[in-house]
Parts: C-alpha cells; structure tokens; sequence
C-alpha cells in the first residue's frame, strides 16, 4: 500500500514550498519561544542551537571557551521528556548528567572527541550534491525541481551516524572509572559503532539485540563480536533489547555504563544523543554556505527514536525558513496496524522512562511496531521530537516499506550509493515531495547508515516480486 503525504501544497514562496498537513496549518508557523534561544558554541565552530522548549529550565555552565550553554536541568521539552524511573536509579542519572556537563565544558574531552571524530570517524562526512537523483525528480517537471543533497553519514567509520555518540559516551564511560558498557541495538549499526568505541577504549561491551534483529541483520553481529563484543539475543524486538540492556545495567550500577544510542529515555539521556549527535547540523550549515552561500531549504531525516534527525535538525531549530521534516517507518501502510510511526499515529504517555509519543492501544498498551528497517522499529519516539511535533516546528510523514526498497533501489543504479533501509525512508518521501517544491530547493536528505547490512533483505524481496 501506498504512503499517504497527507497534506497541501499551500504556498510556493521564493524556493520552497510549504507541504503541510491539512489539519494542522499552523505547522508552517514557527513558535516565536523557539527563534530566542540561539547561542555560539565554539567547538567545531558553528552555531549552536540550544533545547527549543519554552519552559526550559536553565542552567548556564562554562564550555572550554568564553560561552554559555544551557541544558535543561529537568530534561523537559515542553510536557515532553523528564526521568521517570524508580528512585535506585536516580543518583546514577544525576552523576552521569553531572559527568556529562563536565565533560562538555572540559578542554581535553573537546579535543579528545574532535580528535576521533576526526582521525577514527572519519569526519567531517561530506555533502554530496545527489545530481543524477535531483534530475530525475527534475526530468517529471520539465526541467524544474529541487537540488538534491546527501549529508553523507553512511561515510563514517562503522557505515552510519551512531559513531558521533558512540565514541563521545564511550569516553565518559571511561571517565566515570567504567570498565563495561552496555548497550541494546535494532539494526545493530548502534551496537557495532558501540563495540568499536569499546575496543578503541578497552571497555567490555555487552549488546542486547533481538532475535529477529540478530537474524536480519548477521553482517553487523559477525563484525560486533570480531569487535569482542558479548552479544545476547532477547525474545521480541528492539524495545525488548532496550528493556534488558537496562535491567542489565540496573544490577550493576557501579560498574556498567549504559550507553544508549536512541534519543529516547530518562534524562539525560535524550540531551546528551542529541548533543553529540548536533555535529551533523553543524557541518551542514558550514558546508552549505560553502556549497551555495546560504542556508537548505528544507532538511528531511528518517525518524527512529530520532537520534539522526535531530542531529541534523537541532542546529537548524531556530531558523525558521528551514522546513524539518522526518519520516517515519509507514511499514505496510497507515491503516494496516502495522508500521512505526509513531509521531503520525501515537498518542503520547509514557515508556522507557520519558514522556513521549507512543504506539499504543486504548488501554495504554503498547503495540507492536513494524518497519522492513530494524532500527526504525521502536513503539515511542525521542522527547524533543515529540515537542518538535507539537509546537509544530518540525512535520513528519511516513515512507512504507515497498518506498523505502525503491529508494533504496534508486539510489543505488542513480548515484551509485547504497544507503541504509533506515535512510531509504527519509529518501523515500521524495517522490511525494519534489514534485511540491520550486525550482533550485536546496533539499539536505540525511543519509544515515549505509546499506550493505540490508542488501540481502533487498535482493530477496525484489526476487520474490519478480516471482509473484
Ligand atoms: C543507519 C540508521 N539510521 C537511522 C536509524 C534510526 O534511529 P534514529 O532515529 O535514532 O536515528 C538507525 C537505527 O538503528 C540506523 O541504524
């Protein structure tokens, strides 16, 4: 079944045009709380856009330089987020928020990381102007259509965006005096950025993974374990992995490090992805205005837990004539049942210690969700997702699992790149898309993972097709 954009094209002003959901117009209108908070932060050198939430409870702390960044002390976007775990737990979330702002304002953990992002990620990724891909879009409108660029996270060391925050928790983990790391992975591109860290570090590395997952995804388990990594498989999906990954680290407190990849969970969980995951933005900012002396029109990301998107997104927060747009796992359609989109069709509540938008039945109960990408296959979705949603700064939409193998496909024979399932969503919108935008749209499409991990399910399904 086909994805439905649902929506109208309501304006078409300089470059970009407005698509949003009929419902809700005021999407297009960006809160005027979220345009004052915009700081400089000089690592990386690049604007810094703090937590959009209005209600933001501030604290101010020194960075290695001269500025000021405010994390919000109580983990709140808007109603969203929060910590909401049982007290035990507590004091391990306040030492790790405390061990995280310290390291965010020491000198040497800066350099440390600037290090290998550089040297072992592979940073900074580039941003390729996709031509082949943006005439094809342009080739269906007599020549006239958007500029197509890939924010190349599938060229870091370990094929995908996971390495920023991978290596920069792995560094706390070792500051804390940690000598092992948990963690839980769906498609496993977490779980082996994780398991590089831990090796680079020398720390034991646990990955909780699902059974399913383990079985669709062996390429990143055969690497983990090459890695040392334990690997343990769970009954049920990636929410389960995360479920144990937990309880893991709940039995032993003093020792563990739970490093989460998801920007989903207690505070400070969700922030500090966020943060690490912010470089993404950052280059692209910086890269833009070198490629064509501006700022994108319009940036689109697929939507997990959110980690990728808001690491493109977060710099971008407060300029307003930048359009944020996710895209969701639409599984077998909208009205099957069965799809992860959660920002579309959840309700909010609360799971996995934060309030967030959830899949979830009448009765608060969870339901299962379903994407052909392991990594997009989570029920709830990050808090300041949720928030962005809301204040309706950002829009989501939902790429099925049949425009997902074609982007996939397209990708490949136009431009020669294989891209992650996971970033095939966000390229799969883009049929529904181009078409709505004006000519010389500077689009950036978040290429987060690379796709050698789902060549198989794309080959096997593409042969069942040919069969049928
Ligand atoms: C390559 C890749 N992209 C995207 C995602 C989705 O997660 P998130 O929304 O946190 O970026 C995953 C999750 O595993 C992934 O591996």
């Amino acid at each position: 079944m086909a994805c439905k954009l649902q929506g109208t094209l309501i304006s078409c002003h300089s470059r970009t045009t407005k698509f949003v959901d009929q419902k809700d117009r005021a999407a297009s209108v960006v809160p005027q709380a979220l345009l004052t908070h915009q700081t400089k932060l000089p690592h990386f050198n690049i604007t810094y856009v703090p937590s959009p939430t209005p209600s933001m409870d501030k604290i101010p702390f020194q960075t290695s330089q001269t500025n000021e960044l405010p994390i919000s002390t109580s983990g709140k976007f808007g109603r969203f987020g929060g910590k909401f775990v049982p007290e035990t737990i507590v004091a391990s979330l306040t030492n790790l928020e405390a061990e995280f702002k310290k390291s965010m304002a020491d000198d040497a953990f800066q350099a440390e990381l600037a290090e290998a992002l550089r040297d072992y990620a592979g940073r900074e990724t580039p941003l390729y102007h996709a031509k082949r891909l943006s005439e094809y879009y342009k080739s269906m409108n007599n020549g006239k259509g958007p500029d197509i660029y890939l924010k190349r996270e599938d060229l870091n060391h370990g094929g995908s965006h996971k390495m920023n925050n991978a290596l920069a928790q792995a560094m706390i983990a070792k500051r804390m005096g940690c000598k092992s790391v948990v963690t839980a992975t769906g498609s496993g591109q977490h779980g082996l950025a994780t398991a590089a860290a831990c090796a680079k570090l020398a720390l034991e590395c646990t990955v909780f993974m699902a059974a399913k997952d383990i079985e669709r995804q062996y390429s990143n388990v055969r690497l983990m374990k090459l890695l040392g990594a334990q690997v343990e498989a769970v009954d049920g999906g990636f929410r389960d992995a995360a479920s144990d990954a937990f309880r893991c680290w709940v039995g032993d407190l003093e020792n563990k490090y739970h490093l989460t990849g998801s920007a989903v969970g207690p505070h400070p969980c969700p922030s500090m992805v966020r943060e690490f995951q912010s470089v993404i933005g950052k280059e692209t900012r910086m890269q833009a205005l070198e490629k064509w002396g501006g700022k994108p029109d319009v940036l689109v990301a697929c939507v997990g837990t959110g980690s990728n998107a808001l690491g493109l997104f977060h710099e971008f927060v407060g300029d307003e004539d930048v359009r944020l747009i996710g895209v969701e796992g639409g599984g077998l359609g909208l009205d099957s049942g069965k799809h992860s989109s959660t920002l579309t069709k959840g309700e909010v509540g609360v799971y996995h210690g934060t309030i967030s938008y959830l899949l979830q039945d009448e009765h608060g109960q969870i339901i299962h969700p379903h994407s052909i990408a392991a990594g997009m296959e989570y029920p709830g979705v990050g808090p300041e997702l949720s928030f962005l949603k809301e204040s309706g700064r950002a829009e989501f939409f939902a790429a099925t699992d049949e425009e997902a193998l074609d982007a996939y496909e397209n990708l490949c024979k136009l431009e020669g790149i294989f891209p992650s399932l996971e970033a095939a969503h966000a390229l799969g919108i883009l049929d529904k898309l181009a078409p709505t935008l004006c000519d010389g749209t500077k689009v950036v499409v978040n290429c987060s993972g690379r796709g050698d991990k789902d060549a198989a399910i794309v080959f096997n399904r593409r042969l069942l097709d040919k069969q049928s």
